[in-house]
């Protein structure tokens, strides 16, 4: 008996021939049909069987059928294991459910000499020497303008990144983790350092998660591309078939950030076994290594939970790093309030008073405090100048006072709860 089995492949396959198709060429010319669209034909649920030696898989083939027509997308055996009539097995089981499908005719494009080419000699497929193989790509830049439409991404404006107030500590570890790797990819290849897939962003509402995500996407000059959770869910194809669909389209870009936000919503642990937030995870689980196999891309999932993530879509070998987005010190306060007030009426402001008054307050809410006492001025000034009164600057005091003002009728959205438990987040879950 051999000591190989053919199968139909299984979902949990993927990984495995992914690592097969990728490692079982022979010759150096690039195949007809590249990785990704032979895994998206698989995820189309085509035709696609397996040679096993117990869990190992050592062969796959994989097909692409319309009508009575259909192609074998890839042929790939395991050098380990060639010349035990491997390749003729898997083709024979590939026909059969071809033949059941309705297909007549079955074709395969393959570079000389490349493995299978016995296998398909031997199981009666005849070589077209007089036919030439066409081929087109389409200029990225068409291609990409097209798939960044589909997906609603698009490269975001420069310079957001340094309206990043304060908030040091972050922006270091987020510079040095993310963007420096991705932007000097030869030097961390010389240092055996792989650059980032996947990374979760987690802290408190507010705290610039969001922000960060698209400032990433700005300092690289790669198109964003967020996700919504609700969006997937009204999606005619399904939720899963939806995330497949992003995927593969994201697949086409050059380069991205895609961008999961709230995360909670999607992947977590308490999920109920037949609800939607279940069906993304199980989808995204699966998509995650094949996301992570191409280069210049990085998918950023933020979180107000990461408590109630699953574990398993959280371990190492689907997200680098678990960076935390902590509620703004007293110096990043300052730098917030800075960047907001503007550079105008800065000298008539009492910073550390607003610094002080602001203790719970995180980027959002200092954003809207100094909204709101800008309108006041603003208000303040129009009404002084209908009563034909020289708009007259107003002191130090006041300008201080309408902010005071505005930070006293803001409720911080931050709670104790809030702070204690992204402290123990911090502890527990932080991976940077
Ligand atoms: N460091 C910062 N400096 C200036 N503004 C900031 C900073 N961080 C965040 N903001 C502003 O605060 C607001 C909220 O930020 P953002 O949406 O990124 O927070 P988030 O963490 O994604 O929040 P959520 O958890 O609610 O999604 C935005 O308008 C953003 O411009
Ligand atoms: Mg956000």
């Amino acid at each position: 008996m051999a000591p190989w089995h053919l199968r139909d492949l299984q979902e949990d396959d993927l990984d495995q021939i992914v690592r097969l198709l990728e490692e079982s060429r022979e010759t150096a010319a690039e195949p007809v049909v590249t990785l990704t669209e032979a895994v998206g034909a698989i995820r189309d649920g085509m035709p696609a069987v397996v040679a096993a030696v117990g869990t190992r898989l050592v062969g796959t083939a994989v097909s692409l059928a319309a009508g009575d027509r259909a192609w074998v997308l890839r042929l790939a055996i395991d050098p380990e294991w060639r010349y035990h009539g491997i390749g003729s097995g898997l083709l024979s089981v590939l026909e059969e459910r071809l033949a059941h499908r309705g297909v007549r005719r079955i074709g395969a494009l393959l570079p000389a000499h490349e493995t299978g080419e016995a296998a398909f000699l031997n199981s009666g497929y005849a070589s077209r020497p007089d036919t030439i193989y066409f081929e087109k790509v389409l200029p990225l830049a068409r291609a990409e303008a097209i798939i960044l439409d589909q997906v609603g991404g698009a490269v975001p404006e420069t310079g957001l990144w340094d309206r990043i107030a304060g908030m040091d500590a972050e922006k270091t570890l987020i510079e040095r983790r993310l963007v420096m790797p991705l932007e000097h990819r030869d030097v961390a290849e010389h240092y055996s350092l792989e650059p980032p897939r996947a990374v979760v962003l987690f802290g408190p509402p507010g705290t610039g998660k969001t922000t960060f995500a698209r400032a990433v996407a700005s300092r690289l000059r790669w198109p964003f591309v967020e996700v919504f959770p609700y969006q997937l869910a009204t999606d005619p194809h399904g939720v899963a078939g939806a995330l497949r669909q992003l995927f593969a389209r994201v697949d086409h870009l050059e380069q991205v950030v895609l961008f999961f936000d709230e995360a909670e919503e999607i992947a977590s642990e308490r999920r109920d076994p037949t609800s939607l937030a279940h069906r993304i995870t199980n989808e995204l689980l699966k998509l995650i290594p094949v996301f992570r196999r191409g280069d210049r891309r990085l998918l950023i999932c933020a979180t107000n939970a990461v408590r109630s993530l699953d574990p398993a879509f959280l371990r190492p070998g689907r997200f680098d790093y678990l960076i935390p987005i902590g509620p703004p010190d007293a110096d990043a306060r300052r730098a917030i309030w800075t960047r907001y007030i503007g550079p105008d009426r800065l000298a008539h402001v009492d910073l550390d008073a607003l610094v002080r008054a602001s203790a719970r307050f995180t980027p959002a809410d200092i954003e809207y405090a100094a909204r709101t006492a800008a309108q006041t001025a603003f208000e303040r000034h129009l009404a002084t100048a209908e009563r034909g009164q020289a708009a007259a600057h107003a002191d130090a005091a006041q300008v201080t006072g309408d902010y005071l003002d505005a930070i006293s009728s803001t409720r911080s959205s931050l709670t104790d709860e809030d702070i204690t438990a992204f402290n123990r987040d911090l502890r527990t879950a932080a991976r940077v």
